[in-house]
């Protein structure tokens, strides 16, 4: 039995079982007619949302930004981009999401900024060593000439992290060119933070998602990596990635930077502070969900499991062992804005890579009811474990990974740096539809800023016509988590077979996921909600059910 020790005294704080809505600004709703997502859309899909039974959203960043990565290259952090609306609106948002019992989650970009921030064309005026240049990571180039990059780092987005200015010196970018990253050595750089932190909160906002909180701190030396030895072997990689001996990935010192984050934001009651960190291994990971850092951590593992039983047991098992060692609860994800959609991943013969597969895969080897059938399942899964949630727009709508965009119309700038050979996220940012009785499937009055396939409206007739629908599924299973699942935090396995996941919740409820090729036999008790049907007391294969017992 999976027990975590809560004092019976201390009231649960709501965040650690809360259910947290991930809106992609940008393809939610666009109120304002402009084909672009907004503040405007949201407030008025507020009703929606509440009709989930969510807590919080969280909003990708929303800041003013020239939008070469998506928002994640931020030019202001205390103000919201024009395309989006404005500060009034965001207050406003804020006060009718309240209304509505939903919190709003701002994104915070403290890896680096935009090029365009004022910051760094204040670093590109100055000289070399001066005070502007350093709140960015500038050093001389190498080599007889200066003419080489300081090190071998490679971006994330493909290419050099180095990128040369007219003195020759060269500044970092783990990401794209345009997101200079900032220099957390620098205490200007973290005061600047305590204060957009507090801007935030003192609106009302909840608190933050962290973007790359893994990746603040540098090894202040500069080495090159193996990437030799990375790319032979990726375990390599692994072990260093292990000892916190990276150079650039999840070290020890980022902890201290965490640590004055939460300082502030308990300052401020209620708020909650998420960290994306893609680090080695839970006994990393558990280190940012220490009692004075994050509150929260999204659990990758279980996003990566493939469909299949033990590897699902093991990253939930592992994911709540973890937690517990820090006192803390998992926070389980299925899709975000940066990974292929869980109803296309699961549509995929077992051990595809998705990202891959989606340059150049075989459209054959695609089953799309099978993933869509999957993903329901895999929905009532990650509503029954314990812990936070966080779900990703359009997942409550079924929708699949849109594959095939024409690459005219890609955006991500993982296409442009990677060389053409990796086609990046924009699959998963197709602007949601809405209903089929309108332009844009209901998203917006004009042709929304990424085009949707046909047949895109058929995913919202579902959902407003059919009582078994998807979006039907996840209105009832978040509400029968509120009464069922949030309760305690006590997981005791059943042994239904190896390729059913199954385990029963201190509050009485069962739940089965059926991943075997045949029925499974249900535990007796009422069925309370199932993704799929139920025959004779049967449940079918790739159908998950929750029941009373
Ligand atoms: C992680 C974000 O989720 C992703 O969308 C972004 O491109 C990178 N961080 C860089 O900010």
């Amino acid at each position: 039995m999976h027990t975590v020790a809560m004092h019976s005294q201390i009231p649960v704080p709501w965040w650690r079982r809360g259910a947290f809505y991930q809106v992609y600004i940008r393809s939610f709703a666009d109120g304002n007619g402009d084909g672009t997502g907004d503040i405007a859309g949201i407030r008025s899909r507020l009703p929606k949302l509440a009709s989930l039974s969510v807590d919080a959203i969280w909003i990708n960043p929303w800041y003013p930004s020239p939008l070469n990565d998506g928002g994640y290259d931020v030019t202001d952090y205390v103000d919201i981009n024009p395309l989006y609306g404005n500060l009034d609106e965001a207050k406003a948002l804020i006060a009718e999401a309240t209304d509505h019992g939903i919190k709003v989650m701002v994104d915070l970009v403290p890896n680096h900024t935009s090029s365009a921030h004022r910051w760094f064309g204040e670093a590109l005026a100055a000289s070399p060593g001066s005070p502007e240049r350093d709140r960015y990571v500038f050093r001389d180039g190498t080599g007889p000439d200066g003419g080489l990059p300081p090190n071998n780092w490679r971006s994330v987005f493909g290419g050099s992290t180095w990128t040369r200015v007219p003195d020759g010196q060269r500044y970092l970018h783990l990401f794209d060119p345009s997101q200079p990253d900032l220099n957390w050595e620098n205490p200007t750089v973290r005061d600047a933070f305590h204060d957009i932190l507090r801007f935030w909160l003192d609106l009302g906002a909840c608190g933050f998602r962290v973007d790359v909180a893994h990746g603040l701190a540098k090894d202040q030396t500069f080495p090159d990596i193996d990437h030799d030895a990375d790319d032979a072997d990726e375990t390599d990689q692994d072990r260093v990635l292990a000892r916190g001996a990276h150079p650039h990935w999840d070290r020890d010192d980022v902890h201290d930077i965490i640590r004055g984050w939460r300082t502030v934001l308990d300052e401020y009651p209620d708020t909650v502070m998420v960290a994306e960190a893609w680090v080695a291994n839970w006994d990393r990971l558990a280190r940012y969900l220490r009692a004075d850092e994050f509150h929260q951590v999204f659990d990758f593992d279980f996003l990566e499991a493939d469909w299949d039983a033990s590897q699902m047991r093991h990253a939930i098992v592992t994911s709540l062992d973890g937690a517990a060692s820090v006192g803390a609860v998992p926070t389980w994800v299925l899709s975000n804005h940066d990974v292929v959609r869980h109803a296309t991943r699961y549509a995929l013969p077992p051990g595809t890579r998705s990202k891959t597969w989606l340059l150049d895969g075989d459209r054959n080897d695609i089953d799309d009811a099978l993933g869509l059938r999957r993903a329901r399942a895999a929905a009532l899964l990650m509503l029954a474990l314990p812990g936070s949630i966080y779900l990703y727009q359009g997942e409550e709508l079924g929708l699949p990974e849109v594959y095939d965009l024409p690459v005219e119309v890609l955006d991500d700038p993982v296409w442009t740096r990677s060389g053409h050979t990796e086609k990046g996220r924009d699959g998963c940012w197709v602007p949601i539809p809405w209903t089929d009785d309108a332009p844009s499937a209901g998203f917006g009055s004009v042709e929304p800023w990424l085009p949707q396939p046909p047949g895109w409206s058929a995913f919202a007739t579902a959902s407003n016509t059919d009582p078994s629908s998807t979006l039907d599924l996840y209105r009832r299973a978040l509400e029968l988590r509120r009464i069922h699942m949030t309760k305690d935090e006590d997981l005791e396995w059943l042994d239904l077979g190896a390729d059913v996941v199954a385990f029963h919740r201190g509050s009485g409820v069962a739940c089965v996921v059926n991943m075997s090729t045949s029925e499974v036999p249900l535990p007796a008790g009422e069925v309370l909600v199932a993704s799929g049907p139920i025959t004779d007391g049967k449940l079918a294969t790739d159908c998950s059910a929750w029941i009373l017992v």
